[in-house]
C-alpha cells in the first residue's frame, strides 16, 4: 500500500468534489446537483494540473475508427450502440457535464490518462466495443474530439433510474436521445449526412446498465417496503424506457440486470450489529436480495415486452450471477481479497472508509499488478470488468441466449436488412 500525496489546495478541492460524486453512488445523488450548482466555474485553476496529449485515442482504436471509415459499400453497415446508465457504463459523460478532469489514479491501468472513467482502466461497454471491432463510445455530452458514428453513451455517473433522483436520471437521458435523434433527422431533411442515419438508429443495439444508484438509496428504507414498492418502481422506470425507445424506432435491445451489491466494500464498510446478515462469501444477504428480486422483475418485465414487441430482441442479462460468482469463486479468477477495495484507506478487512475514499489525500492505493475486484469501493477494476465483459459476451447469462455480436449484426424482421 502507498498512500497518495496530498498536493496543493486547489487538487484538494478537486478532490473533494470527486469524493462527493463517487460517495454519491451509494448515499444521496442531490449532492451533485449542490456540486453543480454551487461550485465556482473556474474552480481555482484545478483543470489546469493536467497537460500533455490528453486527447490522443490508443492505437488499436484509431485503427478501427480508419476501418470504419473505409469499410467498402458491400460490407455489412458499422455497429451502433446507444448506451443509457450510470457510472458502470459512463465513459466520460459526468465529466464533460461537471467539468471536472477525473485524474490519475483513476485510468492508471490503461488509458493513463483522465477519461472520466471512474475505474483504473477499462469498463465492460469499453470491452463490448472491443469486441465488436468498433471504437469505445463518446459520451453525448463530449464538446470536443467526439465521433457518434458507431453510437452515442448517455450514461452518466450518478445516475438513478427514477426521475428527479438524479441530474441525468434516465428520463434526462432519454431526452437527450430523443432530441440527439432530431437533430440527426433535422441534417437529413436539409441533405445533409448525420453520424448515424435512419437505418442506424433502427439497426442500432440500445444497451441500458442502470438501477444500482435507485437500489442503494433505498436501502435505509424498511425492506418489506423496498421489496414490495421500491424495487417494482425502478424497473418501471427502465420498462417504460424500452417502450419509449421501441416507439422511437428502437429494435434492439441489451438490458443489464444490476450487480452483486451486498458484495461492494462500501456497503460492507457501514458499521452493522453483527455479522448475522453476511453470507458464505462475506457479503450481505440483505443488500444481494434486494438485487436478485431487481433483476427477478427486470428478467420478467423483458418477458412481457417481448409478448407485445414481436418485431424486437430484448436480451436480459444477469450480471448478478456474474458478478457474484467472481466474489464467491474469485480464486478460480486469480484473485486473492474479493471484498477489498483497492483505493480506499483503512487496510483490511475492506480497506473502505467513507470519509477517506479514493481520490482523496489520504487515499491507499494498491499494487498496479495487484488483482483487486473493487476499485474504489464501488466500482470495479479494469480487471474485473475484463472477466465481467467476458461472461457477457459468452451470451450464457443472456435471456434469450444470444450473444451481442449476433444481435449487432442481425437483420430486422420487417421492412429493412
Ligand atoms: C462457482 O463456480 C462453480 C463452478 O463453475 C459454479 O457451479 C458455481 O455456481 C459458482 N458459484 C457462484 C456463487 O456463482
Ligand atoms: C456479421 O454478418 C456478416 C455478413 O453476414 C458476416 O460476414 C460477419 O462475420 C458477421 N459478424 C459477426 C460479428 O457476427
Amino acid at each position: 500500500m502507498t498512500t497518495g500525496s496530498g498536493g496543493n489546495g486547489s487538487s484538494k478541492l478537486g478532490s473533494l468534489r470527486l469524493q462527493h460524486y463517487l460517495v454519491m453512488a451509494g448515499v444521496a445523488a442531490t449532492v451533485f446537483v449542490a456540486c453543480l450548482r454551487y461550485m465556482p466555474a473556474a474552480a481555482t485553476g484545478y483543470g489546469l494540473s493536467i497537460a500533455g496529449p490528453a486527447l490522443v485515442e490508443s492505437s488499436s482504436v484509431a485503427v478501427a475508427r480508419a476501418a470504419a471509415a473505409a469499410a467498402p459499400k458491400d460490407e455489412p453497415p458499422p455497429v451502433v450502440i446507444i448506451n443509457f446508465g450510470d457510472s458502470n457504463s459512463d465513459t466520460g459523460g459526468m465529466a464533460a457535464a461537471s467539468g471536472m478532469n477525473i485524474e490519475l489514479p483513476q485510468g492508471r491501468t490503461f488509458f493513463r490518462r483522465p477519461t472520466g472513467r471512474i475505474s483504473d482502466g477499462r469498463l465492460v461497454i469499453d470491452f463490448i466495443c472491443e469486441s465488436l471491432h468498433t471504437p469505445y463510445l463518446s459520451p453525448y455530452l463530449k464538446s470536443l474530439g467526439a465521433d457518434f458514428s458507431n453510437g452515442v453513451n448517455f450514461a452518466i455517473g450518478g445516475s438513478t433510474a427514477t426521475p428527479g433522483g438524479s441530474p441525468f436520471s434516465l428520463d434526462v437521458q432519454f431526452h437527450q436521445f430523443l432530441y440527439f435523434r432530431a437533430r440527426s433527422m433535422e441534417l437529413i431533411n436539409m441533405g445533409q449526412k448525420p453520424p448515424i442515419d435512419r437505418q442506424g438508429f433502427r439497426r442500432a443495439v440500445y444497451t441500458i446498465d442502470i438501477g444500482q444508484n435507485d437500489l442503494s438509496a433505498f436501502m435505509h428504507l424498511p425492506y418489506d417496503q423496498v421489496l414490495t414498492t421500491k424495487v417494482p418502481g425502478v424497473v418501471a422506470q427502465i420498462k417504460y424506457t424500452i417502450e419509449a425507445l421501441y416507439s422511437h424506432d428502437a429494435r434492439k435491445f441489451w438490458i443489464h440486470g444490476t450487480g452483486a451489491l451486498g458484495c461492494l466494500p462500501q456497503k460492507l464498510a457501514i458499521p452493522r450489529k453483527d455479522d448475522s446478515d453476511l453470507d458464505a462469501h462475506g457479503c450481505l444477504k440483505t443488500y444481494n436480495a434486494v438485487a436478485r428480486r431487481f433483476n427477478a422483475l427486470l428478467g420478467e418485465a423483458c418477458n412481457q415486452l417481448r409478448q407485445r414487441m414481436v418485431d424486437a430482441t430484448i436480451v436480459f442479462v444477469d450480471m448478478f450471477a456474474i458478478k457474484y460468482d467472481l466474489v464467491a469463486n474469485h480464486t478460480m479468477h486469480g484473485i486473492d481479497k474479493p471484498l477489498m477495495t483497492c483505493c480506499g484507506h483503512g487496510g483490511p478487512p475492506y480497506n473502505y472508509n467513507h470519509f477517506k475514499a479514493c481520490m482523496s489525500a489520504e487515499m491507499q492505493l494498491c499494487d498496479v499488478a495487484a488483482r483487486f475486484i473493487s476499485w474504489d469501493g464501488v466500482h470495479l477494476t479494469e480487471a474485473a470488468n475484463a472477466i465481467v465483459a467476458a461472461k457477457v459476451l459468452t451470451g450464457d447469462y443472456s435471456t434469450p441466449r444470444i450473444t451481442i455480436a449476433s444481435l449487432a449484426n442481425s437483420t430486422l424482421t420487417n421492412n429493412e436488412g
